[in-house]
Parts: C-alpha cells; sequence; structure tokens
C-alpha cells in the first residue's frame, strides 16, 4: 500500500497522457519505478488486463495505463460496481472531497472514483480535476461560465459618435471666401496702382519726350527797333517807357559838353539787376547793392565797377531814332566817342 502510494496521481495522468504515443516497449517497460514497485505488490494479472480484472480487485496502475492507452471503455474495477457512476462525470469537483474523506471504505470509493475520472479525463485529453493539493482549493471552488461572467460583468456602455457639426464646413468655407475676397482686392489694389503709377510715369515721360522734340522759342524783340523822332525826347529827359519790352533808356543828356540822344543798356554793372531811374535826384540807383549812376551813365557808387553799357542809334530813313541792341559801348573802353552810340541832339 505504501508503494503505491509512492506514485502520485499526476505521474498516472502524465503516463496516461503520454500512452497514447508511447510505443509497444514502453508498455512491456514499467513507466517509473513507482510503478513498477506498484506493479511487483500487484498480484500478477493475466495478460489481457483490460478484459480479466473481473476478479473485483482493484486494478493496478499497469491496468489503468494499459486501458488508458487502449482506449478502453471501462476499467475492471468499475464493472461490478453498484452505482453505475458515469465515467464522463466532471471530476473535477470529486477529488477535493475524496482527499478529505477519511481512511476506509470511503477512501476506497473515492479513489476508485479518482480513477475513473481521471481515466475519463485522459480520454477526453483533458485535465480531470485537481490532482495536487495547491490545486484543489481552487478546483472546490465553482467555476463561473464564461458567460455568466460576462453577463455579471456590467457590459461599458459605449457613447455615441458626435455627429458632425453642420456649421463648421460652411464657416470655414466662408472664411475661405473672405480670404479670397480680401487676396484678391488687395492683389486688385496693388495693380491698380501699380498700374497707374505706371500710366503716370509714362504720361509724364511722353511729356518730357514731346517738350525735348518741340523746345519752348523765346520771342525775344528784334534787336533794332524805333522809338520815335528825336522831338520825342527834349533835353535832359529819359524816357523810361521802353525798360519793360526793350531793356532800353533813351536819354537826352549831355557828355563830355556835347548834348546826345543815346540809349542806355538796363543792367547794372556790378551783378547785371535793373537799377531805377530816379528823377528826383537825377541818377540811376540799383536796388540790389546800391550802385549809383549819373545821367550819362557813369557810375559813383556803390559795388558797380564800370559805367552802364550804350546800344548803337541812329536816326532811321523814315525820320525816326532806331536802336539797335546787337551792338554794345562801353566807356571805360573809349567806346562812347563812337558816332554809332550816339545821335546829336
Ligand atoms: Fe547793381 Fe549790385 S547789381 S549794385
Amino acid at each position: 500500500m505504501t508503494d503505491k502510494k509512492k506514485m502520485s496521481v499526476a505521474e498516472i495522468l502524465a503516463a496516461a497522457r503520454a500512452g497514447s504515443k508511447a510505443s509497444a516497449a514502453d508498455e512491456q517497460a514499467p513507466v517509473a519505478p513507482a510503478e513498477a514497485a506498484a506493479a511487483e505488490d500487484t498480484p500478477p494479472a493475466p495478460k489481457p488486463a483490460a478484459a480479466k480484472p473481473a476478479a473485483g480487485g482493484r486494478p493496478s496502475v499497469q491496468d489503468i495505463l494499459a486501458m488508458a492507452r487502449s482506449g478502453q471503455a471501462k476499467p475492471a474495477a468499475e464493472a461490478p460496481a453498484a452505482k453505475p457512476k458515469p465515467a464522463a462525470k466532471p471530476a473535477a469537483a470529486k477529488p477535493a472531497a475524496a482527499k478529505a474523506a477519511p481512511v476506509g471504505q470511503g477512501a476506497k470509493k473515492n479513489v476508485q472514483r479518482d480513477t475513473a475520472s481521471i481515466l475519463a479525463a485522459a480520454r477526453a485529453g483533458a485535465k480531470p480535476g485537481p490532482v495536487s493539493k495547491a490545486e484543489a482549493p481552487a478546483a472546490a471552488r465553482p467555476a463561473k461560465p464564461p458567460a455568466a461572467k460576462a453577463a455579471a460583468k456590467p457590459a461599458r456602455p459605449v457613447p455615441p459618435r458626435p455627429m458632425r457639426p453642420q456649421a463648421t464646413v460652411p464657416a470655414k468655407k466662408a472664411v475661405t471666401e473672405e480670404r479670397r475676397t480680401f487676396l484678391s482686392y488687395a492683389l486688385g489694389s496693388f495693380m491698380a496702382v501699380g498700374f497707374t503709377a505706371l500710366s503716370v510715369t509714362g504720361g509724364l515721360f511722353s511729356l518730357g519726350l514731346a517738350r525735348f522734340l518741340f523746345p519752348n522759342v523765346l520771342a525775344e524783340p528784334p534787336s533794332r527797333f524805333k522809338v520815335g523822332s528825336k522831338e520825342g525826347f527834349p533835353s535832359g529827359k529819359v524816357e523810361t517807357k521802353f525798360v519793360a519790352q526793350y531793356g532800353v533808356w533813351v536819354v537826352n543828356g549831355e557828355f563830355e559838353g556835347v548834348q546826345q540822344i543815346y540809349a542806355l543798356k538796363t543792367v547794372c554793372t556790378h551783378l547785371g539787376c535793373t537799377p531805377n531811374w530816379l528823377e528826383a535826384e537825377q541818377k540811376f540807383k540799383c536796388p540790389c547793392h546800391g550802385s549809383g549812376f549819373y545821367k550819362d551813365g557813369i557810375n559813383f557808387e556803390g559795388p558797380a565797377p564800370r559805367p552802364l553799357e550804350r546800344y548803337a542809334i541812329r536816326i532811321a530813313d523814315d525820320g525816326q531814332l532806331e536802336v539797335d541792341k546787337s551792338k554794345a559801348f562801353q566807356e571805360e573802353l573809349g567806346q562812347w566817342n563812337d558816332p554809332e552810340s550816339y545821335v546829336t541832339a
């Protein structure tokens, strides 16, 4: 009995599971030393162990193994049993109770039940039940069916997928449209400004080109002009009415003891300003720097370096005095003695 307990149920199960693959030689040889010892203790059974364990004795380990390997329906020990326990009955709940039962007849029955359940499990290819003390408590607990487990666990509510807001797309579209409109306006305005500037530049260029091609022509007065008869210029008279149009004073004055009619140029010999005739003072006064000239044109004050100049004058064929501005006479050069520079009054 002690030798039989040496082989644990786990070993028996392992041997039974491996039995289908084992060779014939494995059947002859003992599976484990424990089995060998159990076989020695067990009374020698006839060769067809599966057929003749009907003697009512407990099947040996070898018999169990042989039956498991051969796939026989029922072990010989179960055949005469009064209570026909189905072999397929789940043995998972039994082994723990069998282990807890007192040693005796009940224990024997439990052992037989364990063997049947082990065999059934081995045939079914599933683990029959607790095979060790560590597995027993776990097997004793009623296993929860997976369906019940799933039912016990409340399903996590899946929130509904939020609907895509319909207003988002139009808003984006509107923003895009606004951007496009702004860009088009901006580009349009920039282009308009550019084209306007280009047009203005082109117009100015055309005007400049036209002015270059057709320059202003100064309508200068003719260099020769008639101022009237000698009688129109009495002695000591300074005629200023030709200053604006011709830039000439026609004077009936005395120069070096000779009464003459001469034409004085209205340009200051300092820097070119136009002096004024001051009738009260009987002098020409330059407003720019204060140069002063006598009636005959000789400078006497101010920065003017030299006398005024004279134009040529003569009596034309019609008896009128004619001034010719193409010819000028300077006193410092002695040119006022030229008869072309004056007319005897
Ligand atoms: Fe006549 Fe200077 S320009 S005084």
